[in-house]
């Protein structure tokens, strides 16, 4: 049995002892390690503000899913990825494609549901090269938007979707044999 809980933040390898059995991902997060970009909005996992990325190893395959991180457990993150939006910028500030496409589509206006929707999207485009609409909506339905009426957003997801630019730009894809090495390791 574990007596502490691993995992990778980003690029960070994390151990932490004495995780309270109820202590959230969005709390440690926001909290402990100041990643505000990730937003709390309901806190009860209805509106996506808080949604990051969750990869494991799955039959050797590293796969990531969209999270409510406000009712994500620290205990169930051992030997996983978690990332959140601060690990989109490009090294010279770049946005990611995916962040572009909301704003060229103007799919943000308050902006405080945008991380959010960044991170569905981004698990999305990670996931599926040419994503149907109701694909797309599928991605989007656990995200809650105020002010935009959701047509720009699926329209920034379809953009996306067109214009794949190189792999090499995505952090998570250029990592991704590093990542898989990192929590083999986790696992052991
Ligand atoms: S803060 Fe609303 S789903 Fe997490
Ligand atoms: S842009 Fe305001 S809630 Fe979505």
């Amino acid at each position: 049995m574990n007596d502490s809980i691993r995992f990778i933040l980003n690029g960070e390898d994390i151990t932490l002892t004495d995780v309270r059995p109820t202590q959230t991902l969005l709390d440690f997060l926001r909290l402990k390690r100041r990643l505000t970009g990730t937003k709390e909005g309901c806190a009860e996992g209805d509106c996506g503000a808080c949604t990051v990325l969750v990869g494991r190893l799955a039959d050797g395959k590293l796969t990531y899913e969209s999270v409510n991180a406000c009712i994500r457990f620290m205990g169930s993150l051992h030997a996983t990825h978690v990332v959140t939006v601060e690990n989109l910028a490009g090294r010279d500030g770049a946005l990611h494609p995916v962040q572009q496409a909301l704003v060229d589509c103007h799919g943000s206006q308050c902006g405080f549901c945008t991380p959010g929707f960044v991170m569905s999207l981004y698990g999305l485009w990670l996931a599926k090269e040419k994503p149907s609409r109701q694909e797309i909506e599928k991605a989007l339905q656990g995200n809650l938007c105020r002010c935009t009426g959701y047509e720009p957003i699926v329209r920034a997801a379809e953009q996306v979707s067109m214009m794949r630019p190189s792999t090499l730009f995505d952090p998570l894809q250029r990592t991704r044999s590093e990542i898989v090495a990192r929590l083999w390791a986790m696992q052991a």
